[in-house]
């Protein structure tokens, strides 16, 4: 569409309305609209969450999120490689565990031999300037999919909070940097923290995933770490109800009276409301995860001819910066932060 030239005198038969304020003025061309820009995105906004699998040399797709693949810890290595020539600051590791070493008690996650310990290790080896963020939830080690401890059929706070003491422990010893509880237990927050300053890891930081809702927007997540056909019965007793605003600011209260350094609020696109009311009341660093789900939505969408791609993409991330987030996880991390290397 050719831009009409802005300084062309109206045409004399149509009769002016004699406007003061003419919002479009500010709009009338590429140049104007990037002076009064006021959201931008960059590289330093992004976490890329990666899904680490067994063996070597394996990058395996995930099919519910076109674009994803799961890779073993020398490919981890490489995208951490690219990450850093990226500027992307964070990356975060998510593991597919092989369902033979999952049981109720996730004892996997406690192990310094796992996926996530490894890929830490690996990386911090090879990729020093990189940051490491974990995950601390028992889902990916339990044999249930709960991401604390089942007794019957509730799961259990307290003891579950010990044993994501001890996983966060695990992390912290293998190289992680930012340690990022999503299990949404009560406490742990504080329970995290003290055991990490207890062992001397005063600098490792806690973005608690905060405000995390019971959301049907994490299932192509579950199936890249293998845990949908697992999953007995819901997350609802722990993960928040999609329909609590205030509840969301209460969490994010509690968890930064706890220690948290950074809060996380996920999902991200269908909760920015919940972005904007927390940055706006607590001014912490603030973040949001544009979760699988709605990844694979935009995927889909592109795939199939209906939305541009690569806008949505990027009009998607640049919301969550007008809303007030201050970082991004996204699995678009590498293909955004591409774009922007060329200017795009
Ligand atoms: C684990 C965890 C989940 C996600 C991140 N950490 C899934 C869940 O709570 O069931 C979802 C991320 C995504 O959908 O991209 N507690």
């Amino acid at each position: 569409f050719p831009q009409a030239d802005p300084t062309a005198s109206p045409t004399p038969a149509a009769p002016s309305l004699g406007l003061v304020h003419r919002p479009r003025r500010n709009r009338k061309a590429d140049w104007a609209r990037r002076l009064v820009r006021e959201a931008v995105l960059t590289t330093n906004d992004l976490i890329w969450p990666i899904f680490v699998i067994d063996g070597e040399r394996r990058r395996e797709p995930v099919a519910s999120m076109p674009g994803v693949e799961r890779l073993s810890v020398d490919e981890a290595v490489r995208a951490a490689v690219r990450a850093a020539e990226l500027d992307i600051p964070v990356l975060s590791l998510f593991p597919f565990t092989e369902p033979g070493l999952r049981d109720p008690h996730g004892s996997e996650a406690l192990r310094d031999t796992n996926l996530v310990c490894r890929a830490c290790r690996a990386i911090k080896r090879e990729v020093p300037q990189i940051g490491l963020l974990t995950d601390v939830a028992l889902d990916p080690y339990t044999s249930h999919g709960h991401d604390g401890l089942l007794e019957g059929h509730r799961i259990v706070n307290d003891a579950s909070v010990r044993v994501l003491v001890e996983q966060a422990l695990v992390q912290a010893r293998s190289g992680a940097d930012i340690i990022a509880p999503s299990d949404m237990m009560d406490g742990r927050v504080g329970a995290i923290r003290a055991g990490l300053d207890a062992e001397g890891f005063e600098d490792v930081q806690i973005m608690s995933y905060a405000a995390k809702y019971a959301s049907a927007f994490y299932g192509p997540f579950r199936d890249a770490i293998g845990t949908s056909a697992a999953l007995i019965g819901d997350k609802k007793t722990y993960q928040m109800d999609p329909g609590n605003g205030t509840e969301a600011l209460r969490e994010v209260e509690l968890d930064l009276a706890e220690g948290a350094d950074m809060v996380m609020v996920k999902p991200g696109l269908p909760y920015l409301d919940i972005v904007q009311r927390v940055k706006a009341r607590f001014g912490v660093p603030t973040f949001a995860y544009q979760v699988s789900g709605e990844y694979a939505m935009i995927q889909a969408a592109a795939e199939n001819g209906w939305i541009d791609g690569d806008r949505a993409m990027t009009e998607s991330l640049v919301a969550f910066k007008r809303a007030g987030a201050d970082g991004i996880m996204t699995y678009f991390a590498p293909r955004v932060a591409e774009r922007l290397q060329r200017g795009l």
